[in-house]
Parts: C-alpha cells; sequence; structure tokens
C-alpha cells in the first residue's frame, strides 16, 4: 500500500511537471493522429484487376470477362436445377474438396489455404484437400494460362487456374474461387447499368462481349455491390491509356475493383446462395466503430465474429497493425467466462493465436493490438438468458503488441540505435483480472519540447490518463493499480534520439 500511494504521487508529481504545457516552441499545424497512407484505389486497380487480364490476354483458353472459363451458355448465378452449386453437408457447411497442382511450393499453397481460410471465417463453405470426393477444384499453374475458373460446379475434376506470377494474391485467389462457388462479375449484373454506365468508346469491338450485361442474372435480393472482390476494375479492356471503361454512377469517384479480399455483401451472397444463417461482419475501413448488445432472452447458442481486415498490400513494405479500443464491455460473467464470453484472435481464424482469452465482466479502457491488418473478435454465448454488451472502435499504427505474459519488455523501435521518424506506436500490456502492473522504465531518451508535442510517450491505465513524457529521465519505477495498460509512442518528422526501454511484471 505504502508504494502504491508513493508511486502513484510520483506520477501524479511527473503530471503536473510535464503534462501541461508552459511554452509553445513551434506552432502546430493542425498535427493529429496519423494513419498509415494507403494505395490509392487508381494504383490499386490499375495493378490488380488489369494484372489478370494482361496474363490472361495471352491463355490459349477461350475466356469469358477475362477469366471465367467458357464451358456452355449458361448463368451459374441462375441455376434451375441447383445442380452448379455445391451440396451442403449435414453439418451445414458446404464442402469444396480441392487438389493442387505439383508444380506449387510450399509457400505457394500456404498463400491459397491462408485466401481459403477467409471463407471458412465468415461463410459455411469448407475448402477441404480432396479425398476421393467425385467433384472438386483441380487448382492448376499452368503458365501464360492466367488466373481463371468456371462458375459454379460442373462436375468431376475442374481446373481452376492459379498462375504463379501474379494470380497468387489474397484478392484474386479469393475471385476466382467465389467464380467456382457460383458468382459472376458483380458488374455483369442484370440491373448494373443504373449503377455503372460502361464507357463502349474505350472498348475494343472483339472485347465488347467481356463488358456485356447478363440479363437473367441470380442478384439473390441483395444490393449492388461496388466493393466486390468480384467487380472488374475502371480500366477493364481499356484501348484508349488512362480512360476507364466501367465508371460508377452517379459518383464517379466511388472505389471498383479492389482485391484486398472478401466484401460483407460478397460475404452475404455466398451465405444467401447457400443457405446459411451466420453471425458475422466484416470490418474493412481504415479505421471504424462497431457495437453489439444483446437483449436477454434473443440468444441461442452460439458465437458471432466480426473479422477487423484494413487495406493492406500484400509484400509491401508498410506493415499496418490493427489496433482495437474497447469503449464499454459488459459480458455477464459466469465462472471462467464460461457461458459467455469474448475472445479475441491475431489473425483471421478461430485458430489464429489468442491476444485476448475468454474475457468477460466489465472491462475498462481495454485495447489490443494485433501484430498485422486483420484482427477476428468472437462473441460466444451459450443462450442462457443473459445481457451482454461491447462498443469499440479500431484503426491502425506502425508498431506496438499486445503483452499478456507474466513479465516482458518494451522497448522503442530500434533501441538502443535512434528510433525511426514519423512512426506511432501502441503496446497494450493485459494482466488478468484482479493483478497489478509494475513498470519499470530502465531508460528514457526522446526529443524534448515543452509540452512533448513532437516525440512523446503516453502512458494510461485501465483507470484512466496519467502522463505525457518526452526528454531524459534516469531509472523510473510506476506501479499501476489497473489491470491493463495502454503505451502510446508518437515521433515526428524530425531529431530522433535513443527512445525508451521499460520492463513489466504483473503484481497479484
Ligand atoms: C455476362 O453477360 C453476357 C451477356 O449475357 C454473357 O455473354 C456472359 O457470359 C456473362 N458472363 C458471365 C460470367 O456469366
Ligand atoms: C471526383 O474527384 C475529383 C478529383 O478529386 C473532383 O474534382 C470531383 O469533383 C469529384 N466528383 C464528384 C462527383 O464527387
Ligand atoms: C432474464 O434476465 C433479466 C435480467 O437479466 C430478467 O429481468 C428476466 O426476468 C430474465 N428472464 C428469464 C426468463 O429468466
Ligand atoms: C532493456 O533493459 C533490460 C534491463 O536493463 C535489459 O535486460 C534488456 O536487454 C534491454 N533491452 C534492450 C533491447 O536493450
Ligand atoms: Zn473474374
Amino acid at each position: 500500500m505504502a508504494l502504491v500511494s508513493k508511486v502513484v504521487i510520483l506520477v501524479a508529481l511527473l503530471h503536473v511537471t510535464l503534462g501541461f504545457p508552459i511554452l509553445m516552441r513551434r506552432a502546430e499545424e493542425g498535427r493529429r493522429w496519423i494513419y498509415l497512407p494507403f494505395y490509392s484505389q487508381a494504383e490499386d486497380e490499375k495493378m490488380i484487376f488489369n494484372k489478370i487480364l494482361r496474363l490472361n490476354r495471352e491463355s490459349p483458353q477461350k475466356l469469358s470477362e477475362g477469366d471465367i472459363a467458357l464451358r456452355s451458355i449458361r448463368s451459374a448465378w441462375n441455376c434451375p436445377t441447383g445442380n452448379c452449386f455445391w451440396p451442403k453437408s449435414s453439418d451445414g457447411t458446404v464442402h469444396v474438396p480441392y487438389t493442387f497442382s505439383l508444380v506449387y511450393s510450399v509457400d505457394d499453397r500456404a498463400r491459397i489455404t491462408a485466401a481459403m481460410q477467409e471463407f471458412t471465417t465468415m461463410t459455411c463453405i469448407r475448402f477441404i484437400p480432396r479425398t476421393a470426393e467425385t467433384n472438386f477444384l483441380q487448382l492448376t499453374s499452368s503458365p501464360r494460362s492466367g488466373c481463371w475458373s468456371y462458375i459454379g460446379k460442373i462436375g468431376g475434376g475442374q481446373a481452376l487456374n492459379l498462375e504463379q506470377q501474379g494470380c497468387l494474391e489474397k484478392g484474386i485467389i479469393e475471385h476466382e474461387l467465389s467464380h467456382a462457388l457460383g458468382f459472376i462479375h458483380e458488374n455483369n449484373r442484370s440491373d448494373r447499368d443504373a449503377y455503372v454506365k460502361i464507357q463502349w468508346q474505350y472498348v475494343s469491338e472483339s472485347d465488347h462481349y467481356n463488358l456485356n450485361r447478363q440479363t437473367d442474372s441470380n442478384n439473390l435480393g441483395l444490393p449492388y455491390d461496388y466493393n466486390s472482390v468480384m467487380h472488374m476494375g475502371r480500366y477493364s479492356y481499356t484501348n484508349t491509356a488512362g480512360m476507364a471503361t466501367i465508371v460508377p454512377i452517379p459518383d464517379p469517384n466511388i472505389s471498383i475493383g479492389q482485391r484486398y479480399g472478401l466484401s460483407n455483401l460478397d460475404i452475404a451472397k455466398i451465405n444467401k446462395l447457400y443457405n446459411c444463417n451466420l453471425c458475422r461482419t466484416l470490418l474493412s475501413e481504415p479505421t471504424g466503430r462497431f457495437s453489439f448488445n444483446l437483449s436477454p432472452s434473443r440468444w441461442t447458442r452460439g458465437s458471432c465474429l466480426w473479422l477487423i481486415r484494413i487495406p493492406s498490400e500484400q509484400g509491401s513494405s508498410k506493415h499496418p497493425q490493427v489496433v482495437l479500443k474497447f469503449n464499454t464491455f459488459y459480458i455477464q460473467p459466469s465462472p471462467s467466462c464460461f457461458s459467455n464470453y469474448i475472445t479475441v484472435y491475431d489473425g483471421d481464424s478461430r485458430t489464429s493465436p489468442v491476444l485476448l482469452a475468454r474475457a468477460c465482466a466489465v472491462r475498462q479502457a481495454l485495447a489490443i493490438v494485433a501484430s498485422s491488418y486483420h484482427m477476428l473478435l468472437e462473441f460466444f454465448s451459450d443462450g442462457r438468458n443473459a445481457s451482454n454488451y461491447f462498443s469499440a472502435s479500431y484503426n491502425s499504427v506502425n508498431c506496438g503488441g499486445t503483452l499478456t505474459s507474466t513479465k516482458g519488455v518494451v522497448t522503442s523501435p530500434n533501441f538502443p540505435s535512434e528510433y525511426p521518424p514519423s512512426l506511432d506506436c501502441i503496446w497494450t500490456i493485459i494482466a488478468p483480472l484482479g493483478n497489478k502492473i509494475y513498470l519499470r522504465m530502465n531508460s528514457f531518451e526522446l526529443e524534448d519540447s515543452d509540452d512533448c508535442t513532437y516525440d512523446y510517450l503516453t502512458i494510461s491505465d485501465s483507470d484512466g490518463f496519467l502522463g505525457k513524457y518526452c526528454g531524459y529521465y534516469g531509472m523510473l519505477p510506476m506501479l499501476f493499480s489497473g489491470n491493463s495498460l495502454i503505451l502510446t509512442f508518437h515521433t515526428d518528422e524530425f531529431l530522433e534520439f535513443q527512445g525508451f526501454n521499460a520492463t513489466y511484471i504483473f503484481q497479484s
């Protein structure tokens, strides 16, 4: 107790000394939280869809719309017999067996199964390695043949080509797999003329069929989706550099042709076509907020999942990490959180590493940092009468992480060398309920400024904001009464220093 109050006084003192500006040294020109820059949609479209088209131009296979193998004249979306879709198994999932080309490396296979994971998490589709099934996808890798698929199940072993050079990107793989599930291009829908204008003047006669509308598509009663992974890009089949062939109406600036992954409506369409009733939400903007409020008695046993997937270019040196902050959190307590709980995973699968394990009860100021661009939140309830709610927001940082082991070290990037400029990091330390966190700053050297506006470290615990620090310190011990701690580290574009090194340990 004595130690607690001593440290609280020490922290309070630092707060008074450093927390309040005495004099502004430089004018602040609207510096705010910095979000990572993302690729512009135009760059993205040029890069991705045109990559499919470019590859496919050389393909000997007869392809419609660039990447659809023609077998017979039929619309898979409007399949009267239902025989063009994959059958549902007794457990409610839809098994789509596949085989890999022997040419694929271990890494190629990992990329393909990673893309399949999003279907597993968000839909009832399960791509499974083929054992003896009659109908299956043959994932082939014919070079110079492009990325293409048949639409729907055609019977027997059906080829789906993913060339190693250029097709093994998540959004492209998901696009071709969606064709095999029965989906046409979004911009081929019967109602597309109300949403996009085709600029035929920039499409060569021989390419016209690729941009024709399918008059009898089954649109599943779901809205047109500019954000679909099945939508073609703005410049598809253009014969005039820089001139768009597909232009959204009335706002031409709406983004189309994304290949980051399935959209919310792509997910909804798959689940509707295959008649699967799942509680799934995708959050795919760079930042956002969401909430959940389950009224007692309106629940049956089961899970809801929220997948946060911020835009991130595969292979890019930019490495965004998702940060989730709970603004309110109440999950009705039960022994070991058995009946109702929230679990947060570091990735897009319930088999990904766990960041927050089976949490319930009231949690305050809880933040969680993923190691990359996606994070999965699961709410589970056993269906008994209980009240559960939360509200949360998310964004991203360039560095940081979630620390849940009983002791550890947090250092600024590159420590003891100089930290990089223009950085935003968040570390969150989460101890079990009832624990305290003891943090010792072993060394601390940041650019100094009167109100710590340039480079700074802030510390807040679950009871609130504690302080903003910059400049130089010797060793600084602090004990926090709350069971979670958030450290944010910001650096501006000038003057880098050694940074900080802190160790922490939980105390029960
Ligand atoms: C798109 O619609 C046109 C016109 O009906 C049709 O020829 C083409 O096959 C359709 N594409 C697909 C993938 O169904
Ligand atoms: C589209 O974007 C351009 C460039 O940013 C802008 O000048 C134009 O007003 C925008 N059009 C609409 C309809 O928002
Ligand atoms: C369900 O719980 C609420 C409050 O948690 C309570 O008011 C209500 O009576 C309960 N209903 C049943 C059927 O147990
Ligand atoms: C941080 O400080 C601790 C304790 O002095 C030390 O053991 C550790 O090696 C340091 N970490 C780095 C990266 O310098
Ligand atoms: Zn396609």
